[in-house]
C-alpha cells in the first residue's frame, strides 16, 4: 500500500489518483500552518508505511519547494523507507544551460535538491530541450512522462479537419507526437520572445484551414498562444482551440487568449485551473503502480 501525501491545491488530482490505484493508494492530506513570520510548519499522517508518495505540482515554486523538502523529512523520521515526489508540474526546467554569464544553472540546481529529499521523481511533461531525460538533471531516478497521448485522443477521429500547431521549433517533436497520434496534420511556427510578455510569431505557408488547435506544454502569460491565435486568424481559422499541459496561466492571461479570439482553452489537470479537462491520474497511476488493473 502507497501512502499518497497531498498538499491541499493538489486535493482533487490526488483524489483521482488514488481513484486509479484501486486498493494500491491511501490518501492523506499534508497539514501546512504558516506562522506571522511566513515559515511553515508541515505535518504529515504518517503510518510508517515501506512507501509514500508525496503529491504538490510546482506552480509558484518557491514556498512550495521548502515545504516539499520538510514532508519528505517528516515522513523519513515517521520511519518510511521510500519516499517519492510526484510533481505534475516541475519548475525551473526552462533554464537548461546558462544564457547569460552570472546566471545559475537552476535545471540542475533543483535537480540536486529534490534528488537529496526524495527516492525517485515523477511528472509529467518536463520542458526539455537541451537534455534528452531528466535523469540528466537528477542524481535519483527520475522520470517524466509524456502527455501527447491524452491530448491527441481529444482530436483522434474528429469530424471537423483540425490542424495541429505549434509554437516554436523546441516543440517539434512533441507536436508531431500529438499530431501523428491524432492522426492530424501539423504546422510548426517560428517564434522570437523578447520579453516576458513579448513574443512575434511567424507561421509558414500552410493548406487552407479551417479548425485549428495550438498545442503547447505550458501557457503562462498567454502571448504565444494570443499571437498565434491571432495570426491564423488572419489566415481564415474559424475555430481555434488551445490545449496546454500545465496552464500555468493568470487571470490576465485568461483575458489576453479570449480577446485573442481562441474559442476554447483545454489543459490537464497538472495544476488546477478552470480549463481542466484532461486527467493524467491514470498516466501517474500506470507509472506508480505498473500493474495496478485500475491504472488504466
Ligand atoms: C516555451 O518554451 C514554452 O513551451 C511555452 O511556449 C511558453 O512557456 C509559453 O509562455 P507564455 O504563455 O508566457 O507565452
Amino acid at each position: 500500500m502507497i501512502e499518497l501525501h497531498a498538499f491541499g491545491e493538489s486535493c482533487e488530482l490526488a483524489k483521482r489518483l488514488e481513484a486509479a490505484l484501486p486498493g494500491e493508494a491511501s490518501l492523506r492530506t499534508v497539514d501546512v500552518h504558516r506562522f506571522p513570520d511566513r515559515e511553515s510548519r508541515v505535518r504529515v499522517a504518517s503510518d510508517g508505511a515501506a512507501r509514500a508518495v508525496v503529491l504538490r505540482s510546482l506552480d509558484d515554486p518557491n514556498p512550495k519547494l521548502f515545504e516539499l523538502l520538510l514532508a519528505a523529512d517528516a515522513l523519513r523520521r515517521r520511519g518510511v523507507r521510500e519516499v517519492g515526489l510526484v510533481a505534475p508540474y516541475l519548475a525551473y526546467m526552462r533554464q537548461d544551460r546558462v544564457f547569460h554569464e552570472g546566471e545559475a544553472l537552476s535545471q540542475q540546481v533543483i535537480g540536486r535538491l529534490l534528488s537529496a529529499a526524495f527516492d525517485q521523481v515523477l511528472t509529467v511533461e518536463a520542458h526539455l530541450h537541451r537534455i534528452q531525460r531528466l535523469e540528466e538533471a537528477f542524481t535519483c531516478p527520475a522520470r517524466s512522462l509524456s502527455a501527447a497521448p491524452l491530448v491527441a485522443e481529444r482530436y483522434r477521429g474528429a469530424p471537423e479537419p483540425w490542424r495541429v500547431i505549434g509554437p516554436d521549433e523546441e516543440s517539434e517533436p512533441w507536436v508531431r507526437g500529438v499530431a501523428e497520434a491524432a492522426g492530424l496534420p501539423y504546422t510548426i511556427a517560428h517564434k522570437r520572445r523578447s520579453g516576458d510578455r513579448r513574443v512575434e510569431v511567424e507561421l509558414p505557408p500552410m493548406p487552407e484551414t479551417t479548425h485549428a488547435v495550438l498545442v503547447d506544454d505550458i501557457a503562462s502569460s498567454g502571448v504565444t498562444l494570443a499571437a498565434l491565435a491571432g495570426m491564423l486568424r488572419e489566415r481564415g481559422v474559424q475555430r481555434c482551440e488551445a490545449v496546454v499541459v500545465h496552464a500555468l496561466l493568470s487571470p490576465e492571461a485568461e483575458a489576453r487568449l479570449a480577446a485573442a479570439g481562441i474559442d476554447a482553452l483545454v489543459s490537464t489537470d497538472t495544476i488546477p485551473h478552470a480549463s481542466n479537462a484532461l486527467s493524467v491520474a491514470p498516466l501517474l497511476a500506470r507509472a506508480l503502480a505498473p500493474d495496478t488493473e485500475g491504472a488504466d
